[in-house]
């Protein structure tokens, strides 16, 4: 999304008050109780807990498997709207997992801004890192949320130092701590000069707020015992000499990111960020096209498919593209254009989803995620437009990083697995290659837990108990070139040669040293790593 200047063009109202983002964080910090205090505030849940409800209620949201809740991951990404004052927000969720680095990357295409979520003991994290430089790719705005500011944490000074100098970005704090863990009081809101007070006894409640007129205020000293105080005055002061000033354009051009401190779980300081999200966060922002940029104010509707996602509840075979909006105002029953088939496709029951529910979507706009159930038709990166031949940028593949073969235990039910393992690739869950001399596939995927995780959704979602083993291959790379030179490369090296699910040919070798030959010897054809889906 190119345009970070978000006074180039007047939107409508609707997408005007559009935010949407996706939260990125190491995992442990605080995402799930976040996201549950956000629906909570959004109006979309009664009760804290609904999001992370054990057993049935669970289920009834994405990620209901059993290898999720038990290891505490969350597998699929999911997408979330709801309202907050005069916003619409559409929270898109990341998985957390490190192996899942490919679904996060597409995920993180489909939003404008990102909350950035810290555990204020532990800061900045590995995950969390990797994540970051992926929303800097794109020189995302992001907003940083410290969590977990009642129990024990570090410095506030640290902790922003540690942002400043790992991430390389500029840090303003939006709010400042008052005590730390079992003193902690709650923050100043140095934007407002409000003092936002915590209470301890009740979890779900909004804080107190305190008007306040400016730091010299009297009432201050009402509230904030007097060693805290000092402290807290002479830090403030610290920091208005030591850290930048908020610069809205600096925060839209990725380069300064506003921290609020908080407590998730405590409710605390929850609502400032979403309104930060609000006031200050992206509105819908041009995407990127082969013809050209697509801006949100377009009055053709126009989107492209970043997730697929099979089998959402077991009970119903279904599958759903979730489709970011990119442009216009988008109706149910609205005939759109499957550029890659270029056929007509009427969205009869396309799906906004809130909370833990799904619903009808009767509208949406510009910048919302709608999910649209198919069967198959859809996969990642296809572009839906009112008749233009166009493709969005970047959402790219990445060769997989492991390769294993797999086959049922039960022959069988060998041909029952082509088709799971056909889903599967098509939602973007793995690599699938068919290799040209033999029977059989090959599964590739970035991190081995991917491996567990297939192996577990096929037997829940297909009953069919299936075995990964070694193959004689390591590493898998796109060929492209000439056709004729391709096909004549393929016919000398069949052994080596497969295709992937969308029947594009892949050249698979143990060594490196193979791959360099190949690119010294046939210097017309290209082996690339990463193939874009366009
Ligand atoms: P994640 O999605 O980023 O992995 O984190 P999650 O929200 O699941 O939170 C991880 C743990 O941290 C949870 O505890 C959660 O209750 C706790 N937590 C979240 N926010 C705060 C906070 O502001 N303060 C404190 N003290 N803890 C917080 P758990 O014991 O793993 O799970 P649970 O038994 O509470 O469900």
């Amino acid at each position: 999304m190119l345009d970070r200047a978000d006074n180039s063009f007047v939107l409508p109202p609707e997408i005007d008050r559009r935010r949407t983002f996706a939260i990125i964080s190491h995992p442990d910090a605080g995402k799930t109780t976040l996201t549950e205090k956000f629906l909570l505030y959004g109006g979309a849940i009664q009760m804290a807990g609904q999001v992370r409800a054990k057993g049935e209620a669970r289920r009834t949201r994405s990620d209901f498997m059993q290898m999720e809740k038990d290891r505490g991951i969350s597998v699929s990404a999911s997408a979330m709207s709801f309202e907050f004052k005069d916003f619409w927000f559409n929270l898109v969720d990341t998985p957390g997992h490190s192996d899942f680095s490919e679904d996060t990357y597409r995920t993180l295409t489909a939003v404008d801004a990102a909350v950035m979520v810290i555990d204020g003991a532990k800061g900045v994290e590995s995950q969390t890192r990797k994540l970051f430089e992926v929303c800097r790719l794109r020189d995302m705005p992001i907003l940083t949320f410290c969590n977990k500011m009642d129990r024990e944490s570090r410095e506030t000074f640290d902790i922003i130092d540690e942002i400043q100098e790992n991430l390389a970005i500029d840090v303003c704090p939006a709010s400042w701590p008052i005590g730390v863990g079992r003193e902690f009081l709650g923050c100043y809101d140095l934007l407002n000069d409000r003092l936002e007070l915590m209470d301890r006894s009740d979890r779900n409640v909004i804080a107190e707020s305190v008007e306040i007129n400016g730091l010299d205020d009297p009432k201050l000293a009402e509230h904030v015992p007097a060693n805290l105080l000092e402290k807290f005055l002479e830090e403030v002061e610290m920091a208005r000499e030591l850290l930048p000033e908020f610069d809205h354009q600096a925060f839209l051009d990725g380069t300064l990111t506003p921290i609020w401190f908080g407590s998730a779980i405590n409710s605390f300081g929850v609502q400032e960020l979403m309104e930060g999200i609000g006031k200050f966060g992206p509105k819908p922002q041009v995407c990127p096209s082969d013809v050209r940029p697509i801006s949100p104010d377009e009055s053709k509707v126009s989107g492209f498919v970043f997730k697929v996602q099979a089998n959402m509840d077991p009970k119903h075979r279904d599958r759903i593209a979730f489709v970011r909006l990119c442009a216009g105002h988008f109706k149910r029953g609205m005939k759109l254009t499957h550029v890659r088939s270029k056929k007509i496709m009427a969205i009869a029951s396309p799906m906004l989803f809130l909370a833990s529910d799904r619903e009808l979507a009767e509208e949406a706009w510009a910048g919302d995620i709608i999910g649209i159930p198919n069967h198959g038709q859809l996969r990642i990166g296809d572009a839906l437009t009112e008749g233009e031949m166009l493709r969005f940028a970047g959402i790219p593949s990445f060769a997989p990083e492991l390769l294993q073969s797999v086959r049922a235990t039960d022959p069988m039910k060998a041909k029952h697995l082509d088709k799971a393992l056909t889903q599967f690739a098509e939602e973007g869950a793995a690599k699938l290659f068919k290799p040209m001399i033999g029977a059989g596939w090959i599964v590739g995927v970035v991190g081995a837990l991917q491996f567990e995780v297939l192996a577990s959704r096929i037997e829940l979602e297909y009953g069919i108990p299936v075995r990964f083993e070694q193959t004689q291959f390591t590493s898998a790379r796109w060929l492209t070139g000439p056709k004729e030179n391709v096909d004549k490369f393929i016919d000398g090296n069949k052994g080596h040669m497969a295709t992937d699910h969308d029947g594009d040919p892949v050249y698979m070798t143990r060594l490196q040293w193979d791959i360099d030959r190949v690119e010294r010897d046939f210097p017309e054809l290209n082996l690339t790593d990463i193939k874009t889906v366009m």
